[in-house]
């Protein structure tokens, strides 16, 4: 099941505060015993959102398959000091093959994970299988660059410089796989921060499109 999140509604959250020292925070690989601590801090992040609307199962299994597939990246941030998790970033080297994969080995997992938000709001059903059908957005339709699918920093954390560590360890890993780049979505609209955030670490729109859901959306490159 891809990675497509969608808003819920418009609300938003920011909080800001001291930067957070480079130095006391350490990016690693996403392992198994991170997995509860990503999904808490994912669900903060985006408290709206589809994805977090489906729930903790749905969102593990996302985790899991980013962490657990071997063309993708699965990164962590965590506070030195008590190991507390502060980020996450995932995203696949190749959007198209690592859906069509995941749709393929475990599609089941995916669909149990949904089946309690399919019986709380039957309504989200054509959103279920517009995920299902979702290869990344990718510029053009394909690219070999990578897609940076979601980043998320828990709300205590965000504005202390962390979403940047995050984003240019992803690209780092995209680099040293052989990449020529990255991409991303986000949305256009009541989305300011975040677009903020891309731009101001170098991203550059490369073109906007509209979802079924009439969601206005840009979509970002970054290239090395
Ligand atoms: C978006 C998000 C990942 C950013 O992470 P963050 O840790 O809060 O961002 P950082 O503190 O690392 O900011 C990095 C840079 O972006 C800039 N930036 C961040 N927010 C900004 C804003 N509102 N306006 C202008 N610049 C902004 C910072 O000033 C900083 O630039 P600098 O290093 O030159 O000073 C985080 O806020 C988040 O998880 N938001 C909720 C989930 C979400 O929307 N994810 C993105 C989905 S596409």
């Amino acid at each position: 099941m891809p990675v497509s999140d969608q808003p819920m509604s418009s609300s938003r959250q920011r909080c800001g505060a001291d930067k957070q020292q480079s130095e006391d925070v350490a990016i690693t690989a996403l392992r198994a015993e991170h997995t509860n601590a990503v999904v808490d801090l994912h669900m903060q992040a985006f408290p709206d959102f589809f994805l977090t609307f489906l729930g903790r199962s749905f969102l593990r299994q996302m985790y899991l398959c980013h962490r657990d597939d071997p063309a993708t990246i699965a990164l962590v941030a965590s506070r030195k000091t008590d190991d507390e998790i502060l980020g996450a970033v995932i995203g696949p080297l190749q959007a198209t093959s690592f859906y069509k994969r995941i749709l393929v080995r475990r599609w089941w997992r995916f669909a149990l994970a949904a089946l309690g938000a399919v019986l709380r709001r039957p309504s989200v059903v054509p959103r279920l299988l517009r995920a299902v059908r979702y290869r990344g957005d990718a510029p053009g339709g394909e690219t070999d660059r990578a897609l940076l699918a979601s980043i998320a920093v828990s709300p205590a954390a965000q504005g202390m410089g962390v979403g940047k560590l995050l984003t240019t360890a992803f690209l780092a890993k995209v680099r040293e796989a052989g990449l020529p780049g990255a991409y991303l979505t986000t949305d256009a609209e009541n989305n300011d921060a975040v677009n903020a955030f891309y731009r101001r670490q170098g991203w550059k729109v490369e073109s906007r499109f509209t979802t079924p859901e009439k969601r206005k959306m840009l979509r970002y490159i970054y290239d090395f």
